[in-house]
């Protein structure tokens, strides 16, 4: 069957000739991703430049091109490769390169006109992820300053095609008509209790009673997964020999191992049904062939960050309208299918949102303004950048602010040398920053080490899943932090890997992913290799194990930690049980119940924490904590009091602030900073005081 796009291939290319800017829409499985790369290519798009293509989704970048190579009968990362963060698959040949959307923003910061490349397709535009987002905002300036000689395509399934033209000016809009078989959609009488209860017993009845074609499961993450496959291979394996045909079941979601995804891609064996459980990575990134049927429960988890307080909560979330269409079109690809959608029309109709909320407005922008800012481009002010939506007020000075805390940016909002440095480090500012820290203070192999556990998402086995609100059980033989903590326990971890040589047998034994370990490995000498090239002064990222960690060098680790997390601190309260933030707005908080972080000797926790991240599950929860002094706090307060976030702004007139700030009333940093550092603090510094004087007089009986 040939792809709907190739029917297009002359006036695609008569379009780009006239135009920098293009906007191309078609239904997902139109060939976009694998098509258009060649088509240009085939025009003589790659003779002096590579074109780039970018992905919101890693899976998605390694996807394709493993597919466009083999199509053009290339190696993998010669001709055709990919670029995802620290892992690079290209070489001096290729030139046509899938790359994230990310990857392509740490290009710029190198190369701000992009001169490698002579087509850029900025490919899933619709998904509006945080750095496509960015990038578009970049593409139109970088078109007026290499007006010859750049194209720049915009790609997507669903995307509001004549707001992203508007955006550009009025570019034209080619729309790839679809071809889609009609679907028909079947909605449930109410809301099933369990989704995941119904989507398994919708998908058996499909099994037994439909024809054949393949079925599709749209669920919320990867535990779901888990369990949907496990229970429905249960369930087909017991069913009555020849009462139906054979069903094989596939997971497919992003940290899925790359041979197991490749599956999914491949025709079933005949006589046979595929029962495909996705997250909704299957929504519009990766098009599955011979899907008939569509399960939809109506739900995504979506991270959603909250400025004021600095909390991420991971909800699940009904998805838009615009998604639940997408799902449904899934069914429509090869011949007319059903899509089952588990909830009323009415709730369709009347509960579900128009679009997705783009994520620029639901996360944190402190490395996009790190970002913006350290490309030192004139004409880019990061709080003017011309956005495709604006984020909020709020979470562009929250930004500000943590990166003022970390040194980043000066007082005056200007990029420090500091900051510049951190830049160009692939990581979130807090850990680029105690990298940073961490080579002044002299532990910088210890601190790359943490930098690149947490860098790596998948260390713990299903069992010991450390972001399930369960207690982890103990594990035997596992280092605990000495108390100090769960970054402290991390290094230890993987240092006691590292002595029994990198064994993956040591990782099973100790429940731990072997995967997830050694690409952590993998991420510690990208990061090493980074810091040499970028530290001044001499780096000391060599140092072996071969000695135990002494309590000195655990301060040094856990100061260096301070530095970057500078924003992420929280004070033990002496009579509450928990903790307070302090950086944002005070809020009450727990350590997580999983976290190895212990009590002293008199059954006390410690007094300062850094956190990783405050995450809203049954509570607010810190989860990755580490024991700080304070003094090393000192100076942070001290920040925190005379910060003036008008000149963090970038020396905004205090006229011109105004008037952003009219635009997001419910801001009022002065105020809430007020009550933390001020009202709040000096009784809390009371009590410390006296609880002081009473340790010491303790002590000293
Ligand atoms: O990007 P768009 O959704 O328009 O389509 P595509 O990803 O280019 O997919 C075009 C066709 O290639 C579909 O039939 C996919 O199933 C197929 N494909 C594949 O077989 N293996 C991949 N890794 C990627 C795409
Ligand atoms: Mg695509």
């Amino acid at each position: 069957m040939e792809l709907p796009i190739l029917k297009f291939e002359e006036e695609i290319v008569e379009t780009v000739r006239k135009n920098s800017v293009v906007v191309l829409i078609g239904e997902t499985g139109s060939g976009k991703s694998t098509q258009l790369s060649q088509i240009l290519h085939r025009h003589g798009y790659t003779k002096s430049r590579a074109i780039g293509i970018t992905q919101p989704r890693r899976v998605a970048a390694v996807s394709v091109s493993r597919r466009v190579a083999s199509e053009l009968g290339v190696t993998l990362g010669e001709e055709v490769g990919y670029a995802i963060r620290f892992e690079d698959r290209t070489s001096q040949k290729t030139c046509i390169k899938y790359l994230t959307d990310g990857v392509l923003l740490r290009e710029s910061l190198s190369d701000p006109e992009l001169n490698h490349y002579s087509v850029i397709i900025l490919d899933e535009a619709h998904e509006r992820s945080l750095n496509t987002d960015i990038l578009l905002g970049l593409m139109k300036r970088l078109i007026k300053v290499r007006p010859s000689n750049l194209k720049v395509l915009i790609t997507s399934a669903t995307l509001d095609g004549a707001k992203v033209s508007k955006f550009f000016s009025g570019c034209p809009v080619l729309t790839i008509p679809g071809k889609l078989f009609p679907v028909e959609i079947l909605y449930s009488k109410g809301t099933p209790a369990s989704y995941l209860e119904a989507s398994i017993h919708t998908a058996l009845d499909i099994h037994i009673r439909e024809p054949p074609g393949d079925v599709l499961l749209f669920m919320t993450g990867q535990d779901d997964i888990d369990k949907a496959v496990k229970k429905l291979e249960e369930r087909v394996t017991t069913m009555e020999e020849g009462s139906c045909m054979d069903a094989i079941i596939l997971p497919l979601h992003g940290s899925l191992p790359p041979e197991m995804q490749v599956r999914v891609f491949l025709p079933a064996p005949p006589n046979c049904r595929r029962i495909i459980v996705a997250t909704n990575i299957a929504e519009t990134s990766l098009t599955v062939d011979g899907v008939v049927y569509v399960i939809d429960a109506g739900y995504v988890k979506q991270r959603q960050y909250n400025p004021s307080t600095g909390m991420y909560s991971l909800d699940v979330v009904k998805i838009s309208r615009v998604q639940a269409d997408q799902r449904s079109g899934r069914a429509g690809r090869t011949r007319p299918g059903k899509c089952f959608r588990l909830y009323p029309s009415s709730v369709y109709h009347e509960e579900l949102l128009e679009a997705t909320i783009p994520e620029i407005q639901r996360s944190s922008l402190a490395g996009t303004v790190l970002y913006l800012k350290s490309l030192g481009l004139a004409d880019i002010d990061v709080l003017r950048f011309d956005f495709l939506d604006q984020p909020s007020y709020e979470s562009l000075e929250d930004a500000l602010k943590q990166l003022y805390l970390i040194d980043a940016i000066d007082g005056k909002g200007s990029v420090t040398d500091i900051g510049r440095m951190m830049a160009e480090l692939p990581l979130e500012p807090s850990l680029s920053r105690t990298l940073i820290a961490a080579n002044e203070l002299g532990c910088l192999p210890q601190a790359l080490t943490v930098a690149a556990m947490l860098s790596a998402e998948n260390i713990w086995a299903q069992t010991s899943r450390k972001n399930n609100d369960k207690k982890r059980k103990p594990i035997q033989n596992l280092p605990d932090g000495s108390g100090w903590g769960d970054h402290i326990q991390l290094l230890q971890i993987y240092e006691t890997w590292s002595q029994a040589d990198y064994d993956p047998k040591w990782c099973i034994d100790h429940n731990l992913q072997v995967r997830g370990m050694m690409f952590a490995k993998e991420v510690r000498k990208q990061l090493s290799q980074i810091m040499q090239k970028i530290a001044r002064g001499p780096t000391d990222v060599q140092s072996k194990y071969r000695r135990q960690n002494s309590s000195e060098d655990y301060a040094k680790l856990r100061w260096a930690l301070c530095k970057g997390f500078a924003n992420q601190l929280a004070q033990r309260m002496i009579h509450h049980n928990g903790y307070r933030t302090l950086s944002h707005r005070s809020q009450l908080v727990q350590v997580h119940p999983s976290s190895v972080l212990q009590p002293d000797e008199y059954g006390n926790l410690p007094d300062y924490v850094v956190y990783n991240e405050l995450i809203t599950t049954s509570r607010p929860f810190m989860r990755y904590v580490c024991a700080v002094k304070l003094p090393w706090i000192m100076p942070i307060s001290e920040k925190l009091e005379k910060m003036d976030i008008n000149l963090l702004s970038g020396g905004q007139s205090a006229k011109n602030f105004g008037s952003l700030r009219a635009t997001s009333p419910s801001c009022n940093l002065e105020s809430a900073q007020h009550d933390v550092t001020k009202t709040s603090d000096e009784h809390e510094k009371k009590i410390q005081a006296a609880r002081e004087r009473f340790l010491a007089r303790r002590l000293k009986k």
